[in-house]
């Protein structure tokens, strides 16, 4: 059956004060078609997006819509067409609940409206988040979910606009196997229901199973468009990049001195973690492998005082640390790169020098309080450069940045400190895998320079890759730590899963 098309732009161009975001790119879009849109950070795949969403204006170029050439002046008449989206950055409210964010600007509370009151909204929404079989309760509010449920919120809002083009920027980059699986499953129902899915996403392995095409974008050209079925992923990765990326290394020379650097016994808290008890060594990599909700997360934030234990002690180098609070930690020399740097790594409407003295302001204030502002302009230039953080300069605003390049800010945030122990949750998030590759060449070199490092990964490549050791985390607890020349992907999903069978114990 010959599919008609949905949705066609060609030569369109955007420029941003000192950036080409993107120059005469073309791509178009068919019913019933998930096509991709993949390019490294900051090649301009969000910035496309907006202007199809009526966020941005665009330069130059034609926007065709069922057949008909059209202008996207605003967020109101993109969604009036029929073209809803996902944001990269989640856009929700936090005080607000899950119904009224799914709904929002849209509940008529006049007399005969069809969300008069709540009892409406919540039944309209739990019969919306029963038809995506998403297990959300409507009625929570939205600043308490978890990340990945929260993306499941942004999913099923724009899913109820029921128009014919749903764009996805990056829906995976916090979800679970599990819950991708589950996003994939909406995604083929929206597919054989005629929708045209754009799906954005550094996880290029989703590619193959839920794509008909992919578009790469470079430098905001364009760069080519490849049918999905006959396409290896190397050759993707060579257009996205310009060169080839080795994958499933494994750490090599590595010389690892014996001294202990940070000792954990014992750790506990209120929720999940129980007796967790693991040392790091000077110059170390360790990795935190186990499924999303082990505990990963939670025993870092344990560690650096963010969040109250019931238990346990932290030793560095031989001396018990009280720690009360995260800046005791800082102070001790351990540095913790969050998960989520939208809500705890970044000031978005600050620009990038910034934040990356953010963590060593004293460093950088002179006698009277002043900051140095010479001197850290220099050293965001040089880690702008060490990083390749593509900015047009180090004053640029974060909220201009690129999701992944406002990551690696938050590196360089970290590295300006210079912390003796660094945690760093999930450090290639939202990555594109040449500068994935980059940061692993990076952490790599920290530690041979003597810094420890933790990381925590859900990649089990990427923490095969860099790992000396790796510690398995499952429900709260630690289940193991191997030598990384003993481990593979299913010991570590063995350990990972080992019990699962109380899970249901456990919040
Ligand atoms: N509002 C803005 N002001 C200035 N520059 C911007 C703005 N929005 C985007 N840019 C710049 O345009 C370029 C393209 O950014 P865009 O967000 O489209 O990249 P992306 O392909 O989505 O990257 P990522 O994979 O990191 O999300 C980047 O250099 C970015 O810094
Ligand atoms: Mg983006």
């Amino acid at each position: 059956m010959p599919t008609a098309q949905l949705l066609a732009l060609t030569g369109v161009s955007k420029e941003f004060p000192g950036v080409k975001a993107l120059n005469n790119v073309h791509f178009d879009l068919n019913e019933g078609e998930v096509h991709a849109i993949v390019g490294e950070n900051g090649a301009g795949k969000s910035t496309l997006m907006k202007i199809l969403s009526g966020i941005y204006k665009k330069d130059a170029g034609d926007i065709t819509y069922k057949g008909k050439s059209v202008s996207i002046p605003s967020p109101l008449e993109a969604q009036k067409l029929g073209i809803s989206i996902i944001h990269q950055e989640l856009n929700l409210m936090p005080h607000l609940t899950v119904a009224e964010n799914i709904f929002i600007g849209r509940e008529d509370r006049r007399p005969g409206g069809i969300f008069l009151d709540n009892t409406k909204l919540n039944e309209a929404a739990t019969t919306l988040l029963k038809e995506l079989e998403l297990n959300l309760d409507p009625t929570a509010i939205v600043g308490e979910l978890t990340i990945a449920k929260q993306q499941m919120v942004e999913i099923a809002k724009a899913v109820s606009y029921r128009g014919s083009v749903i764009i996805m920027d990056e829906p995976t980059s916090s979800l679970t196997p599990a819950e991708t699986d589950a996003l994939f499953k909406i995604i083929r129902t929206l597919k054989a229901s005629g929708k045209g899915v754009i799906y954005i996403s550094h996880r290029l392995e989703e590619l193959a199973k839920i794509t008909d095409r992919i578009t790469v974008l470079r430098d905001g050209e364009y760069v080519k468009t490849l049918d999905t079925a006959g396409t290896q992923i190397s050759e993707v990765i060579s257009l996205m990049v310009g060169r080839t990326v080795e994958q499933d290394q494994r750490p090599t020379n590595r010389n690892i001195g014996n001294e202990i650097v940070l000792e954990v016994q014992g750790l506990s808290d209120m929720h999940l973690l129980k007796d967790v008890s693991f040392n790091l060594r000077q110059g170390e990599i360790l990795g935190f492998a186990g499924l999303m909700g082990a505990g990963r997360t939670e025993l870092a934030r344990a560690i650096i005082g963010a969040d109250p234990k019931t238990a346990g002690k932290i030793i560095l180098r031989g001396k018990e640390l009280k720690i009360h609070q995260p800046s005791d930690a800082v102070d001790a020399g351990i540095g913790y790169l969050s998960e989520d740097r939208k809500r705890f790594g970044l000031m978005l409407t600050q620009n990038v020098t910034f934040n990356i003295i953010l963590s060593s302001i004293p460093r950088f204030a002179n006698k009277l309080g002043f900051l140095k502002m010479k001197s850290a302009d220099g050293i965001a230039r040089d880690s702008i450069a060490q990083l390749r953080v593509r900015t047009p300069s180090e004053r640029q605003y974060i909220k201009n940045l690129s999701g992944g390049n406002q990551q690696k800010v938050v590196i360089a945030k970290w590295l300006t400190r210079n912390c003796d122990v660094l945690i760093f949750d999930e450090p290639t998030r939202g990555i594109d895998v040449g500068a994935k590759d980059e940061i692993y060449q990076l952490l790599t070199k920290l530690s041979n320079e003597g810094k420890s490092i933790i990381m925590i990964s859900s990649e089990l490549p990427e923490v095969l890759r860099l790992s000396d050791r790796i510690a398995v985390m499952c429900n709260g607890r630690l289940t193991g730590v191997i030598d990384n020349k003993d481990a593979n992907q299913e010991v570590i999903i063995e350990l990972a899963t080992k019990f699962s069978d109380d899970l249901t114990t456990v919040n």
